[in-house]
């Protein structure tokens, strides 16, 4: 990296001080729970951030590649309408399709900032790293955090324009999706633009088919939590000895990812005093991705105190992009 490409990043890194118990206390009661329920942002260490980027090159995965399109085509208006200067990403991961955004901002020179947010640091450094290269100028200040905790810690800036995309807000429960928008809106000045990506309701086969996958990058994913918490946690549990099952759940209308013990075993984690007897077949949630249509998607947008400014959606009907405002 060149001098004026080192000088034009900086990164916090809040998770750093996160209070050490708060990880362990959120994986005992969800391993307590019923159901048993781990939290996903475990997946995303350095070899779950991967997955996730192989995840989205998949024929099945639909997703990545209609969000992007729908980027390519609707950008320029976008960033016209929100007249933006500073592009914050929660949950930014590989920014792969961000970087459409940058170049919609380029190309109408109102590119000067970029705050890439994401739970896993690594990602976080390389892609910082990535981009002042690629857009000579621009101005990193990364967050790698947790946008549940972290939130202040982005910087204040000019006027913003903040995404989540990847259908990374349908991993919450609509209450804590609820609660999470409600601090961004908070964070966030009056006359900034919010541009939220929803993944639609549709066919279940379609949806099931996206979660299992033929080469099973998506199940190798889903084991990469049980990893993170033996690295993170010092549990002692096998990921061989579950199943990845990943179904529609047509009444919450949301993918749920499991891992179902493949027999009967412990998952002993020491540093928690924690024993957690599994059956043959007894399942852990892993993941929730829920699924939207406008109105619900709007319903959770207007509570969080947005308004809203225009819907893109694709010709299928399968992913939206919702632009807002903050009043
Ligand atoms: C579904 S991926 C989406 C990645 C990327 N935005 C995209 O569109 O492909 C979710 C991203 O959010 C990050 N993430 C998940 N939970 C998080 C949390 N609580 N705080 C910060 N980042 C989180 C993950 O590390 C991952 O990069």
């Amino acid at each position: 990296m060149n001098s004026k490409a080192e000088a034009s990043i900086t990164i916090d890194v809040p998770i750093t001080r996160e209070d050490p118990d708060t990880l362990g206390n959120i994986v005992k009661t969800g391993l307590l729970g019923n159901p048993r329920t781990l939290p996903s942002k475990l997946f995303y260490d350095e070899r779950g951030s991967t997955l996730f980027e192989q995840i989205c090159e998949l024929p099945e995965y639909y997703q990545t590649r209609t969000e992007h399109q729908l980027l390519v085509t609707w950008a320029d208006e976008i960033v016209e309408l929100s007249g933006a200067e500073e592009l914050v990403e929660l949950g930014s991961g590989a920014a792969t399709k961000t970087r459409v955004l940058l170049d919609a901002m380029t190309r109408a020179d109102q590119l000067r900032h970029f705050v890439p947010f994401d739970v896993d640091e690594t990602i976080v450094r390389r892609v910082s790293e990535e981009l002042v290269q690629e857009y000579p100028g621009l101005q990193i200040h990364g967050v790698a955090g947790d946008f549940l905790v972290h939130l202040e810690h982005i910087p204040e800036g000019g006027k913003r324009l903040v995404v989540i995309l990847g259908g990374t807000i349908g991993n919450l429960p609509t209450i804590a999706a609820e609660d999470f928008l409600t601090s961004v809106n908070t964070e966030m000045a009056s006359g900034d633009f919010f541009l939220l990506g929803v993944q639609l309701i549709t066919d279940p086969r379609r949806l099931e088919a996206a979660y299992n996958d033929q080469k099973g990058i998506t199940a190798k994913f889903n084991k990469n939590i049980l990893r993170v918490l033996r690295n993170q946690l010092g549990a002692q549990c096998d990921p061989d000895k579950f199943d990845h099952v990943a179904r529609f759940n047509q009444e919450a209308h949301r993918i749920e990812m499991w891992l179902r013990s493949t027999q009967d075993q412990t998952i002993d984690i020491p540093d928690l005093d924690l024993s957690v007897p599994l059956n043959k077949d007894e399942e852990i949630r892993t993941e929730l991705s829920a699924k939207y249509d406008h109105p619900l998607a709007e319903n959770l947008l207007i509570c969080a105190g947005f308004e809203m400014v225009k819907w893109y959606t694709d010709p299928d009907q399968l992913i939206s992009l919702a632009l807002a405002k903050k009043p």
